[in-house]
């Protein structure tokens, strides 16, 4: 697992979306896997400025996102539907058909998951997928506890992780208490994995997952076995990994 250490969330933000830029144009066809939750939010307003300003063709580009609540509908503005449509692909030219997020209003929840997989596979699997952390580990929304042999399933929030998204409804009350998420091992096929860590609010994530163990209890730490994995992480995120005794 590579490091770059960056200083700030403006510069992951950038670094990150030069990387996939790159990518895309050399790939065009690229399968992108993609994530919600405040951490991309820079890298997606990166890539939408260079599409304005340089062209970067998405037509060709498929995308997965990680993961989606069950209960709101697509046009509910705390859908992660809503999320990528307002925040990206309603400013680039990628194809709507083209964007995959699995349904959390789906009557038949576990075929929604089968299907999920199944189309991911059929497209042999993500090239770069693009993640977050949550402070206890979480990536997608594979809770702490989750087996690495995970695929896209149906998952229980930690209580934790509706605090922490609390942040974006009207009151905890209104988060979901379940979504679909692509599981551990869906996403750790992907030939690339880009993490993207920013902030205070992730130092004890950041210490688990450089000093810690490879341990279902903490699902990030998989990542530790990948091939092809990068963290971006700023210096903030980065402080108490360097103050922390075990990294002297
Ligand atoms: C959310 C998402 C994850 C995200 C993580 C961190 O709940 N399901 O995909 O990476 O938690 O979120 P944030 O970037 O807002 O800190």
């Amino acid at each position: 697992m590579k490091i770059i250490e960056v200083k700030n969330y403006q510069e992951m933000s950038q670094r990150a979306a030069e990387y996939m830029i790159e990518k895309i144009k050399s790939t065009p066809n690229l399968t992108l896997g993609l994530a919600t939750g405040g951490t991309p939010l820079g890298v997606y307003q990166h890539l939408i400025e260079d599409h304005k300003q340089n062209g970067t063709s998405y037509a060709e580009v498929t995308s997965f996102n990680l993961d989606e609540y069950i209960g709101l509908a697509k046009d509910n503005p705390n859908s992660y539907y809503s999320y990528m449509y307002e925040n990206l692909f309603k400013h680039i030219n990628i194809s709507p058909e083209r964007t995959h997020i699995p349904s959390g209003m789906n009557k038949d929840l576990q075929a929604e998951c089968e299907e999920y997989e199944n189309k991911i596979e059929q497209h042999l699997g993500i090239d770069l997928q693009i993640l977050g952390i949550g402070s206890n580990g979480h990536i997608g929304f594979n809770e702490p506890g989750t087996s690495f042999q995970a695929k896209t399933h149906v998952v229980d929030l930690a209580q934790s992780t509706r605090e922490a998204n609390a942040r974006f409804f009207n009151s905890l009350d209104e988060v979901p208490t379940q979504a679909i998420t692509m599981g551990i091992q869906t996403i750790f096929k992907s030939k690339e994995i880009l993490l993207l860590v920013s902030g205070k609010a992730k130092q004890n994530a950041m210490i688990q997952l450089l000093t810690g163990d490879v341990t279902e209890s903490f699902p990030a730490s998989i990542l530790k076995q990948h091939p092809n994995a990068t963290i971006i992480a700023d210096e903030e995120a980065m402080l108490g990994v360097k103050d922390n005794s075990l990294f002297k």
